[in-house]
């Protein structure tokens, strides 16, 4: 299984937004549903050994959507269509568990400490343009059950980066220039598929 974790800094935690202006109206959640079209879409087809949290924290109380291949529903690979399905989750009432939005959309109050807290089994990597090449990890470094942390437009905070140091994550580059978060998902999905590993 792939887990994608991305953290939006601004991203609003109700469903109060403009699908008409969505970066303008929603702290910037377009960042986030271009990381699930990234994360999912591919010509034809979801991919359903993916599954992604997106943290939300640009509200009182945080809150994570969860969002699971096996039984995504749905999903176009227009952003508007993505934001709809948000909007709809973030209008179910949160609580600490889970609650199903829509088929293979799940929401709940909690940030980052929770996502991590339910991924200590897998290989945890946040992704920071100045750590360790990833075509020096070999393919049991990066495969089975894996879990990619990447940052929004504003990276991530020291505490954060404190928090996934603790939680034992690896930290990985893609090279030294800044890229979106979605395109690193674009990347690592293209890494995993093909197997890119360096020799030795
Ligand atoms: C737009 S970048 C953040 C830009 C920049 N770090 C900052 O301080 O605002 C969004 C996220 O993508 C990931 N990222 C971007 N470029 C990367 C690279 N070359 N290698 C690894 N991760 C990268 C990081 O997780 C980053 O937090």
């Amino acid at each position: 299984m792939r887990n994608f974790i991305v953290v939006g800094h601004k991203a609003t935690t109700t469903p109060n937004f403009s699908l008409e202006d969505i970066p303008g109206t929603s702290g910037r959640l377009d960042i986030l549903c271009r990381a699930v079209t990234a994360a999912f879409v591919i010509s034809h087809g979801i991919r359903k050994d993916v599954c992604v949290f997106l943290v939300l924290l640009g509200g009182e109380v945080p809150k994570t959507i969860r969002l699971v291949g096996e039984t995504l529903r749905h999903l176009n690979p227009d952003e508007r269509t993505t934001a709809a399905l948000l909007k709809k989750a973030l209008a179910v009432p949160a609580t600490p568990q889970w609650a199903l939005s829509t088929s293979g959309i799940f929401v709940r109050t909690g940030g980052l400490a929770e996502v991590l807290a339910d991924l200590l089994d897998a290989k945890l990597i946040y992704l920071r343009e100045d750590g360790a090449d990833i075509r020096g990890f070999d393919e049991s470094g990066l495969s089975g059950e894996a879990a990619f942390i990447l940052g929004d437009h504003t990276g991530m905070t020291p505490e954060e980066e404190a928090l996934i140091e603790q939680a034992g994550a690896r930290v990985v580059s893609l090279g030294s220039t800044s890229l979106h978060a979605d395109h690193c998902i674009v990347l690592l999905n293209w890494f995993l598929d093909t197997k890119v590993f360096m020799q030795g």
